[in-house]
């Protein structure tokens, strides 16, 4: 069956079909012609069918052709005379697959606000703006593979259950086959060698650590795929369930790291534009008229790379009052990281060498002893999109990280093996996937970034 997309491109007058899709609208005009607007989904646009009042049947199927149902309608493309659309299909057999009734049906013809439809999540991805996000995240997904995949990169399946936590932030969500309830009432203390893997377990926060097994044995890797973070932040750029991009490559020192970070992000977002023109038109359009200029921006011009202190510099002498105070050895809030991207450079900036106290214990010293080889890239209008860094590969001095961040090195053993066998200098970073969305298409909250959001107390569909 042709898809609506197909049949607005190439479809010729005088070609008969079959099409099946939703209504968006039906209207009826006084001669006894009806114009229903029907979408597949493979596109933004509609196709227009119209009906002919005299059509066998379509008296007694017209009251239920309302938005919402859904329709296989038999009939000839002809030319259309009306703007907007190349052809439309003249019906010469509609048949209602499923009727939508419309006094319950909650997408109807106006615009809905973002909040209402987060709470239809199973309808939304029939409007406009989230049929487009759906596209533009597919089409995303498969640039990101191209990208690795044009240059040789393996793609590796690490696990979503483990026992380390990679960040060690400690903001894992715990996987377990304990009775909480039966503990709770026995008020016993929890025997973890009952549990299903015989420890403690959890959903896995980054991909990198076993990232870094592979980058050292088939060298150039990827993972793709689901991570979590039980931290507690109501913010428009967190989720607890997120997709992260995560290369990892030997041999590559921070600024070989860089040099590919900005290569990537350039490469996915021209391949992007390059394939969703239409939606690309829809987000500019009624999402945010800056987003193309702020795309093309990124893509046309040189990140800035700035050392962390520097950037601490400016943002200490800036005219400005900021919510988060600005001293070295704090992290950076998304205030300071969009002033810097939007305001101060208005480009794309990589910072680096972070202090050590303030960023996790795989990355590799500095020699004075104060700062680490870790990477953020910033864009406007998200802020952090990329974390990464070299990473340490000097036995001793990973070691004595891993003891200074408060973790035992034994937990650790086969990661520290890494240095023991053939170590090698190598480095990676994450890229967000839903934040890359958020650039992309301008809309303001990841959670409509993702089909199914996940956050705090929000857990539905
Ligand atoms: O900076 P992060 O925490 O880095 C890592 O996880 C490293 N292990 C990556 C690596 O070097 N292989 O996260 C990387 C990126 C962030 O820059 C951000 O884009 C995204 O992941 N991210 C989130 N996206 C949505 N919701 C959250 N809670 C996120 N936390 C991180
Ligand atoms: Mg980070």
């Amino acid at each position: 069956m042709p898809r609506i997309v197909h049949i607005l491109a190439d479809g010729q007058p005088g070609d008969g079909l079959t099409v099946c899709g939703w209504v968006r609208t039906r209207r009826d005009s006084k001669k006894g012609l009806s114009f229903v607007e029907l979408n597949d989904g493979s596109c933004l646009s509609n196709l227009q069918v119209i009906v002919d009042g005299d059509l066998p049947g379509w008296q007694e199927t017209l009251g239920m052709v309302t938005t919402g149902a859904s329709l296989r309608i038999g009939g000839t493309l002809k030319e259309s005379p009306g703007q907007g659309q190349r052809v439309e299909l003249l019906a010469e057999s509609v048949e209602l697959i499923g009727a939508a009734d419309a006094e319950n049906y909650p997408l109807q013809k106006k615009r809905h606000s973002f909040e209402f439809l987060r709470e239809i999540a199973h309808l939304r991805p029939r409007t406009n703006t989230f049929g487009a996000i759906a596209r533009i995240r597919n089409a995303l997904s498969a640039a990101i593979h191209r990208f690795f995949q044009d240059r040789g990169f393996v793609y590796v399946h690490t696990p979503i259950i483990t026992t380390s936590d990679c960040e060690g932030a400690g903001e894992m969500f715990q996987v377990t086959t304990l009775n909480l309830e039966r503990l709770a009432e026995l008020k016993t203390e929890v025997d973890f060698e009952q549990d299903f893997f015989g420890r403690p377990a959890a959903l896995t926060v980054s991909g990198q650590l076993e990232a870094e097994i592979y980058a050292t044995s088939v060298g150039d890797c990827y993972t793709f795929g689901p991570t979590f973070r039980a931290e507690n932040s109501n913010t428009t750029r967190h989720l607890s369930e997120f997709w992260m991009v995560e290369p990892e490559m030997p041999f590559y020192e921070l600024t070989d790291n860089m040099d590919l970070a900005e290569a990537f992000i350039k490469s996915i977002i021209g391949d992007v534009l390059g394939q969703c023109g239409e939606d690309m038109e829809f987000f500019n359009k009624r999402i945010d008229d800056t987003v193309l200029e702020t795309l093309a921006n990124i893509t046309d011009n040189d990140f800035i790379r700035l050392p962390y202190t520097e950037a601490v510099s400016i943002l200490e002498s800036a005219d400005r009052t900021w919510e988060f105070p600005v001293e070295w050895g704090r992290d950076l809030q998304s205030e300071h990281e969009r002033f810097l991207t939007e305001e101060h450079f208005e480009q794309p900036v990589i910072l680096f060498d972070y202090p050590r106290t303030i960023k996790p214990f795989y990355m590799r010293c500095n020699d004075d002893e104060k700062t680490v080889r870790a990477m953020d890239v910033l864009v406007p209008r998200v802020g952090e999109i990329i974390g990464g860094s070299q990473r340490e590969d000097r036995l001793d001095v990973l070691v004595g990280r891993i003891e200074e961040c408060g973790m035992e090195p034994e937990d650790y053993w086969w990661y520290v093996d890494l240095r023991r066998y053939g170590t090698v200098p190598h480095s990676g970073f994450g890229l967000g996937l839903e934040r890359t969305v958020q650039l992309i298409t301008g809309m303001n909250n990841i959670r409509d970034c993702i089909p199914f959001p996940r956050t705090p107390k929000n857990a539905e569909f």
